[in-house]
């Protein structure tokens, strides 16, 4: 089976085939993984480019592992001493690297649209790995993988996601490949963190932590973006954490068996408290490891889907 799309830009738009089919190639990435291969010929004769206008330690080292271990050639364009500097636009840096050979592009940045922009006018395949508030697909696609790896399946399972969901771009895409998996979402935070209409996603929208908490087989905290606290939109972070933070209280009313899971990097004591973060119930390192089966999956994927056009 081939994926779709020559792209991963956002799981709005990937059908659930796809997702699945990904889930499916990552397990045996990941056995692979377990089985300490890190030499395999997967990706030999493919090269791949990461293009990070923003700042990145997970998902940018795991597409770097995940691309080596598959037998890739891996570059990065560290953006910050690049022509990009000089005023090269995002289009003309895109063709440049197509123009060297890059059959996938990973890229990451501040503008929502920006991997959608590139994709249409470049026949590499165009990995999104971040863009402005609009989607984070590879970082949900391991979210999704490390709770059915956990629970056997993820219809009827119930993921709290909690805190500034109206700038998460990992939140919306958890919410558009939980939904389509069958899981029921439930979004917490207070009402400047919410989007718009957001009940018309089908999740379950509440402001009462203690309600978002109850019940959940995963709760999944988000990184509260310091920038935002600055503009005014959510209180300090002290106060942030009083009311929406997950300390070992809040940890001890949940379900038993639950999964505390956080995309990552953690702001200790502020969506989760240090006792949290490295308690049983956390599976953030595992959600690190699981990104780079998850990355191996699309890069073999999306090559394989490549050789077959040609
Ligand atoms: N979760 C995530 O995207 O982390 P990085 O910013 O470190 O890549």
């Amino acid at each position: 089976m081939l994926l779709k799309s020559k792209d991963v830009l956002g799981l709005y738009d990937m059908p659930a085939q796809d997702i699945n089919l990904i889930l499916e190639s990552a397990a045996t990435m990941k056995q692979l993984l377990l089985q300490n291969a890190k030499k395999m010929p997967h990706l030999q004769g493919k090269s791949i480019v990461s293009l990070f206008y923003e700042n990145s330690t997970r998902t940018r080292l795991s597409f770097e592992l995940a691309a080596k271990y598959l037998g890739g050639t891996f570059s990065n364009l560290g953006v910050s001493s690049s022509s990009v500097n000089k005023g090269e636009t995002l289009l003309d840096t895109g063709r440049t690297i197509e123009a060297m050979g890059a059959d996938i592009v990973v890229i990451r940045h501040q503008l929502s649209g920006a991997p959608k922009f590139l994709a249409e006018r470049v026949s590499a395949g165009v990995i999104n790995a971040g863009d402005g508030t609009h989607e984070h697909p590879t970082q949900a696609l391991l979210d999704i993988f490390t709770m059915k790896e956990r629970f056997g399946g993820l219809a009827g399972l119930k993921v709290t996601i909690i805190g500034d969901i109206s700038h998460s771009r990992v939140a919306r895409s958890n919410l558009w490949g939980l939904s389509k998996l069958g899981a029921e979402v439930t979004l917490c935070g207070m009402e400047t963190m919410m989007p718009p209409a957001i009940e018309k996603s089908g999740a379950r929208v509440t402001h009462d932590p203690e309600e978002a908490l109850k019940g959940a087989d995963v709760v999944m905290a988000l990184r509260i973006q310091k920038e935002r606290l600055e503009g005014g939109l959510l209180p300090s972070a002290r106060e942030y954490h009083n009311f929406f933070g997950i300390n070992e209280n809040a940890l001890m009313k949940c379900k038993k068996g639950v999964l505390i899971m956080h995309p990552g990097p953690v702001n200790r004591g502020v969506e989760l408290s240090s006792a949290v973060v490295d308690s049983k119930s956390s599976v953030i390192n595992e959600q690190v490891t699981n990104g780079v089966a998850v990355r191996m999956a699309l890069l073999y994927l999306l090559t394989r889907r490549k050789s077959n056009e040609n």
